[in-house]
């Protein structure tokens, strides 16, 4: 199956808000390491992002909080290595913007720098107006992100849907329309009700990318080895899984150990 490429030799920032004002779906996926991010990026993917559920999926960590900004540029740069078309968003971690904005700029520009990524990502809304601010003075774009922050989950105690009550659907509405403002490109919206994402994304002329939020939103974004099915323990309703890759992973490992105990890898073909 072909992917429907998007007419674009290189995605920008622009090219995204140009996508949401044509009515055209932005496709975002995470990745961490080459190998992935080059098949991702040639399967005509528009947006990359290097998220820090690599704490989760690459390191095996509980939660996104111990991943470290030089571990993230890690990822990111052999992320983009491999993205010859895909924007590439690099998280923020944990601890590396919240406690002033100086060191929340240092944070942004190291990313920029040592990575290459080409746009950082920040998890919040007025809360972090002053970092959001140095990172976006300095020339650094920012995606904005809102709902179920994970880099606050032990403030929200669980992972379930956000924004459910009026008041917190209020100020989530209030803090899209306020990144806007400053100068956010884009926003992702995680785990809101369908009908609260349509209306900010109604709302707003950037574009509002979605996980768990719905049609209405204008791109949607997945974790990678959770769409592969690599990870099969959890299952929300938003995730769809397009391969079981982590039964045909087993299946394959386990032919290969059979093979090798009964001297059948490798064949006289597969020798010199
Ligand atoms: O880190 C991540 O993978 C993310 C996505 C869930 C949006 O922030």
């Amino acid at each position: 199956m072909s992917a429907i490429k998007s007419n674009y030799k290189r995605i920008t920032v622009k090219s995204l808000i140009d996508m949401k004002s044509n009515g055209e779906k932005i496709s975002m996926l995470t990745a961490y390491d080459y190998t992935m991010a080059h098949i991702v990026d040639g399967a005509g993917i528009d947006v990359i992002l290097v998220g820090d559920s690599a704490s989760n999926v690459m390191a095996g960590h509980e939660t996104t909080l111990p991943i470290t900004l030089d571990q993230m540029i890690y990822h990111a740069s052999s992320v983009v290595r491999a993205a010859k078309r895909s924007l590439v968003v690099v998280d923020l971690p944990f601890g590396s913007y919240q406690s002033d904005p100086k060191e929340a700029l240092r944070s942004a520009i190291r990313i920029m720098k040592e990575s290459g990524g080409h746009a950082v990502k920040l998890e919040g809304g007025k809360e972090i107006k002053d970092s959001i601010k140095r990172i976006l003075h300095a020339g650094i774009p920012v995606m904005g992100h809102l709902g179920l922050t994970p880099q606050s989950i032990y403030k929200f105690g669980t992972y379930t849907v956000r924004a459910k009550e009026d008041q917190e659907a209020e100020k989530l509405i209030e803090d899209a329309l306020f990144l806007e403002r400053s100068g956010c490109f884009a926003i992702v919206l995680e785990k809101i009700p369908a009908d609260l994402a349509r209306k900010v994304a109604e709302q707003l002329t950037i574009p509002v990318i979605g996980i768990g939020a719905g049609n209405g939103v204008d791109g949607q974004v997945l974790v990678l080895p959770d769409m592969l099915g690599m990870t099969h323990e959890f299952n929300p309703r938003f995730l769809r899984r397009y391969l079981n890759l982590h039964e045909q992973m087993t299946g394959a490992i386990e032919q290969y150990i059979t093979d090798v105990k009964n001297v059948d890898f490798p064949n006289e073909e597969e020798q010199y």
